[in-house]
This record gives structure tokens, C-alpha cells and sequence, in this order.
């Protein structure tokens, strides 16, 4: 799908469709007012019948209207105009893609009188074009039949009265961003047979070709030179090699870099602590933060900001066998901490607490982890908000405020020296879970603070957020938004 802006006036436009908005109560916005005067009343009449309602969600295709040069006319409902919020708008472009008419290959959308408060035009055509794309993304890769019912636009124009190059770059940006979600959700959809701790890392390294980025991939034995005695325990019980990736993107010298670290598990069976067999088949899922930071990584490649990135995943499968770690095992982490391992399903924070001490060498400005860490955190904030823990005020404001931005919602939940006793353990530095049944989110947070001393620090709980269950079931893309938001304004 490719994205252009036009420049022209509504009537005269030649397209398969032309998306205008309509209020509920059945205000026209400008665009449609024009074509309404050019069609001698057509959309007022639509109004006028009761068939144009102006509901959110809700739209109306009509045809060859006379003195309108366009196919179509798709009269959008905006809802309320005092109600139309950043949501209303993103939700509006999807309505428009889904409604415009299974034969419309070319679609205009006057969204530039789709105005929300406090946005600029950047925003406005940014988030376009990702809700669009968000609306023609399918998983089929996998099926020997393809979706031929799939929408068929080819391009959607942003159809203004004037040139408009802050629209113009919103609308690459926006591309970019779905360029960054749709890799994320793929990695996420594929199976753990597929998408394995190698597979992660020839992505990494195939992106590291297309996009001139640097890339690092380290096995068993460099992991083993490093002293990862956290990360080791997690991979004993599995047949796949575990992998460390590393890749770089630098576009401010020597600045020092913000580094991603994400939750690489391609599949969580618990380990010898097993999972209930219901649902299991979702554990794929338990790579979605190692997903997240690739599918960053992508679309900060394409964007090109002025800052230096680090991409870290940190990939292995939990699994149960003969030579699986044990509940009772005792392992010392990088960072010569001990961990008794009470559970071998609280695998994410032994994995992360290792990749955490790692990017100590590069010297960060700040470092954000991203994990589908804790069922705990499902239960805290649904599938709404990430859970956001920060050991710092000022970068966990600036990651809630791209939240905002990027209609992309994180919650913040302590990370408190007051909880870590409940973590402690009589044989070890610590332990890897806490009292049963009692803030798990945080004090899985808690426990990766005690390896995050060396810099500003951010961890994203993306457990309920990252995949959706269910009839729907599949990967959503997010934190995606949320961080190259985040990127690119830092
Ligand atoms: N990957 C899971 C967390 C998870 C569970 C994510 C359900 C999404 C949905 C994680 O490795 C895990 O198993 N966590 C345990 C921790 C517990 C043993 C302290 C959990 O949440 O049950
Ligand atoms: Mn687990
Ligand atoms: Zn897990």
C-alpha cells in the first residue's frame, strides 16, 4: 500500500473514492460540504434519510454522484465533533479503509479536515497511514490458500488544498512505523518451530544487510565466555541453541546510545515447572519482546533519527528435559549475583538479568527492556496498558508521554526497595519469584532492578498487550509505536 498526498479540489479529483467525514448529528465536515454543492445536494440528502448517521464506525458508500468526479464518495461518521479524540481519528481512517468499496483500488481521504486538537499535520498523516495499513495486514504466509477477500487499495492519498511537506513526511513516517509493526507481528504469529532463537537472529542479520546497521550474533560458547550463568540455566533443558543479538544503528556519532533489550523465549513451556496444557500453544508468543525490539529496530532504520540505537535480544526456548535446570538449582549471573531458581517458569527475568549486565559496556544513555514477562501483569492492567516500572522519573514521563503520542497506552507501576525482601532467598543472592499470588509484575521488575544499577533503566511489561487471544488471536505490534515514538523524539 503506498501513501501519496494530492493536492486538489474534492469535486474535481479523479480516484475510485473520495473518504469525507460526517458528525453525528449530521454536520458535514468541509470537504464534504464541496462535494455536496458540487452533487446538488447528495450527501445533505444522505444525512437528510437517516442512512449518513455520523456514528463512530459506521459509513456509507455512494456512487456516481453527479458533478463529483470521483467512483465513490464514502461519507465517514465522526461521531461527536466535541468527542473526536487522537482515538476517534485513528478509527475513522480504519472505518474509511474497510468501507471504501471492494472495487476501489485508489482511495483519497480529505482526513486534513479531520482536525484533532493539539495534533499537528505530521501526526495526523503519520497515524493515517499506519491505522491504514493496520486494516490490510493478514496472516496467510503460512496458509496454502491466500486471503482473496483481502482488501485490494493499492494507494491511499492524503488529499489536501495546498502542498503540505510536514504531511508529506508524516506519511513516511507512518509507513516506516508499519513497516517496524508488521515484523513484529510476523515474528510474533510464526510458530516456535519456525521461529527460533537462529531464525531471530538471520532476521537480524538480513535487516543488518538491507539497512547497513551493525550486527552481532553470539552462540553457546561466547555466552559461556561471558559468564551468563542465568541466561545458561533457562537453555540447559533445550535442543536449540540459545542466541545473544546484538545490532546498532548510529546516527549521532558518539553519542552514547539508548539500548533495547528484549525477551527472545520462542516458546515457554515452563520448563520443569511445566504450564496447564490449555492455551500452551500462546507461549509462542513469549518472544514478542525480542519482536518488539527488531520490528524497532526496522523502522528506526528507515526513519534515519538523529541517535544512536542498540537492539539487544536475547533468545533461547524453555523447555523440560533430562538436563533442564530444577527447581532448587542454584545459578550465579554475570554480574556474579546468585539466583536460586524456586521456578523454572520465571524464566524471562534469568535471561534478562544476564542481556541487562551485558549492556553495561556500551555506556547507555538509558536502557529499556521489553518482555511478555509476568501473567501477573494480564491480571494488573488487561490488555490495555503496558505494564511501565522505571527506576527514573524523568525517562518513565517521557516514554508515558510517547504513550500518548503514539495512541499506544502504558501504565506506571513502582519498582520499590520495599519489596525487594519478599525476593530474598536463604541460600542464594536472591530468588527468582516471590510469596505466591502477590504483586508478581513488580517484583519481577524488582528483581531485574537489581541488575540495572549502571544507568537510567525502563522495563515494558508487555504480557497482556503484545498478542491478542481468541477469535482474533495474533500479535499486536506494540510497544513498536510507543518506542520509535519514543526514538525518534530523543
Ligand atoms: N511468559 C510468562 C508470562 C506470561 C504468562 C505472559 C501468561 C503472558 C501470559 C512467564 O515466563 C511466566 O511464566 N511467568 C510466571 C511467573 C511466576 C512463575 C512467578 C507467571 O506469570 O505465571
Ligand atoms: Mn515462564
Ligand atoms: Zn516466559
Amino acid at each position: 500500500m503506498e501513501f501519496i498526498t494530492r493536492v486538489g479540489a474534492a469535486p474535481q479529483l479523479a480516484t475510485d473514492c473520495i473518504a469525507v467525514g460526517v458528525h453525528a448529528g449530521g454536520s458535514l465536515t468541509s470537504t464534504a460540504r464541496k462535494l455536496d454543492q458540487a452533487s446538488k445536494g447528495a450527501l445533505a440528502a444522505a444525512v437528510e434519510s437517516g442512512d449518513a448517521t455520523g456514528r463512530r464506525g459506521h459509513a456509507l458508500l455512494l456512487r456516481a454522484l453527479p458533478g463529483v468526479k470521483a467512483a465513490r464518495v464514502l461519507l465517514v461518521g465522526l461521531g461527536k465533533a466535541e468527542d473526536f479524540t487522537d482515538k476517534a481519528y485513528a478509527e475513522a481512517v480504519r472505518t474509511a479503509v474497510k468501507h471504501a468499496g471492494a472495487g476501489t483500488k485508489q482511495l483519497a481521504l480529505a482526513a486534513g479536515d479531520w482536525k484533532v486538537k493539539d495534533r499537528d499535520a505530521a501526526w495526523h498523516a503519520r497515524t493515517l497511514a499506519a491505522a491504514a495499513r493496520e486494516v490490510v495486514f493478514r496472516v496467510d504466509e503460512l496458509k496454502s490458500k491466500k486471503d482473496t477477500a483481502a482488501q485490494k487499495i493499492e494507494q491511499v492519498a492524503w488529499l489536501a488544498a495546498a502542498r503540505d511537506t510536514a504531511a508529506e513526511r508524516g506519511l513516511r513516517e507512518g509507513t516506516a512505523l508499519a513497516n517496524g509493526m508488521e515484523l513484529t507481528k510476523r515474528l510474533g504469529n510464526l510458530p516456535p518451530n519456525i521461529c527460533t532463537p537462529r531464525y531471530l537472529a538471520e532476521q537480524a542479520k538480513g535487516m543488518a544487510r538491507e539497512f547497513d546497521l551493525d550486527v552481532d550474533v553470539l552462540d553457546r560458547k561466547d555466552i559461556e565466555k561471558l559468564g551468563m550463568g542465568a541466561f545458561l540455566s533457562v537453555t540447559r533443558g533445550s535442543e536449540e541453541p540459545p542466541r545473544l543479538i546484538v545490532l546498532k544503528y548510529q546516527g549521532a556519532g558518539k553519542a552514547a546510545p539508548t539500548v533495547l533489550v528484549g525477551k527472545g523465549i520462542t516458546f515457554d513451556s515452563g520448563g520443569i515447572s511445566i504450564k496447564p496444557g490449555a492455551n500452551m500453544d500462546e507461549m509462542k508468543y513469549d518472544m514478542c519482546g525480542a519482536g518488539t525490539v527488531l520490528g524497532t529496530m526496522r523502522a528506526i532504520a528507515e526513519l534515519k533519527p538523529k541517535a544512536n540505537v542498540i537492539g539487544v535480544v536475547v533468545a533461547c526456548e524453555n523447555m523440560p528435559s533430562g538436563t533442564a535446570s530444577r527447581p532448587g538449582d542454584i545459578v550465579t549471573s554475570m554480574s556474579g549475583q546468585t539466583i536460586e531458581i524456586l521456578n523454572t517458569d520465571a524464566e524471562g527475568r534469568l535471561i534478562l538479568c544476564d542481556a541487562l549486565t551485558y549492556v553495561e559496556r556500551f555506556k547507555p544513555a538509558a536502557v529499556i527492556d521489553i518482555a511478555t514477562l509476568t501473567g501477573a501483569c494480564v491480571v494488573a492492567l488487561g490488555d490495555v496498558n503496558h505494564g511501565l516500572f522505571a527506576s527514573d522519573d524523568a525517562l518513565a514521563e517521557q516514554l508515558l508521554a510517547a504513550s500518548r503520542a503514539a495512541l499506544d497506552p502504558a501504565w506506571r507501576m513502582p519498582v520499590q526497595e520495599d519489596y525487594q525482601e519478599q525476593i530474598k532467598s536463604n541460600f542464594a543472592d536472591m530468588a527468582n519469584i516471590g510469596p505466591p499470588g502477590k504483586a508478581g509484575a513488580v517484583l519481577a521488575a524488582c528483581f531485574l532492578a537489581r541488575f540495572t544499577k549502571a544507568y537510567k533503566w525502563a522495563h515494558l511489561d508487555i504480557a497482556g498487550t503484545a498478542w491478542r487471544g481468541g477469535a482474533a488471536k495474533g500479535a499486536t505490534g506494540r510497544p513498536v509505536p510507543l518506542l520509535v515514538q519514543y526514538l525518534s523524539s530523543h
